[in-house]
């Protein structure tokens, strides 16, 4: 067992995950992990490099990438061997092919080893993805997943490209999730699904700051089991 806190916390898309793990991680005043930019980042490249269909030519590029994910004045910063890659990896483009480049083994497996090399460094983590709770850190101290109807997530999605500027309609986005549901949920390997030992929180009908509360109750019951001491921010 790890003597860090690590907070392990899995969804769909639009669940509410990031929102709820960036907070989270700031009031506790632990390192946040989105292991979504790091596939996110490979398709980037992938379709930069005209390689998207091709695992073994994915594979030799995501060996060779140094990545550091960061979160620097509320945002996930993601660096690829120097390159800042955050304003980036959110286009369409990208989600149209990240589940299926996600898909594929030997590039979980090179990123899942560098997600659980960072989930040991600070004095706690919220690391947030698809298979946090399942296949990076099993026996996490706290195990969360996230759920939230369709409509809602859409919802949300549509709300953040229009905060980027970027008006798409509901009904595209809502297509572009539910088929990433569809095949992060049915892929081979490590799919999306909730672990028996998780705790599902239904963020469709809560506000941002009781989903917040409902997980930050569990920590301070994984703290006081380890004997380890909270410091936490309002
Ligand atoms: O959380 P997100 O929407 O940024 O994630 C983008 C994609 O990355 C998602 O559709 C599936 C994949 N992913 C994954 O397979 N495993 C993770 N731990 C995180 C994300």
């Amino acid at each position: 067992m790890s003597n860090n806190l690590i907070i392990a916390i899995d969804g769909p898309a639009g669940s509410g995950k990031s929102t709820t793990a960036k907070l989270l991680a700031q009031k506790l005043g632990f390192l946040y992990i989105d292991t979504g930019a790091m596939y996110r980042a490979i398709t980037f490249l992938a379709l930069r490099h005209s390689i998207i269909g091709n695992s073994d030519k994915i594979i030799k590029l995501a060996e060779k990438c140094e990545i550091q994910v960061g979160f620097v004045n509320g945002e996930t910063k993601i660096i690829v061997n120097g390159e800042d890659l955050t304003g980036k990896i959110r286009s369409l483009e990208v989600n149209k092919n990240v589940s299926n480049v996600s898909k594929i083994e030997g590039l979980r497996k090179i990123l899942i080893k560098k997600q659980r090399e960072m989930g040991k460094k600070g004095v706690g983590v919220v690391m947030e993805g698809r298979d946090i709770t399942t296949v990076v850190f099993p026996d996490a101290d706290v195990k969360i997943y996230l759920t939230a109807f369709i409509d809602e997530r859409a919802k949300r999605r549509a709300k953040e490209f229009l905060d980027t500027g970027t008006a798409i309609s509901i009904n595209e986005i809502k297509k572009n999730l539910e088929q990433r549901d569809i095949i992060d949920s049915s892929r081979e390997t490590s799919p999306l699904k909730k672990a028996d030992d998780a705790l599902e929180v239904d963020t469709s009908n809560v506000t941002i700051d009781e989903q917040v509360n409902i997980i930050l109750n569990e920590v301070k019951k994984a703290a006081d089991e380890k004997g380890i001491k909270l410091n936490i921010n309002n």
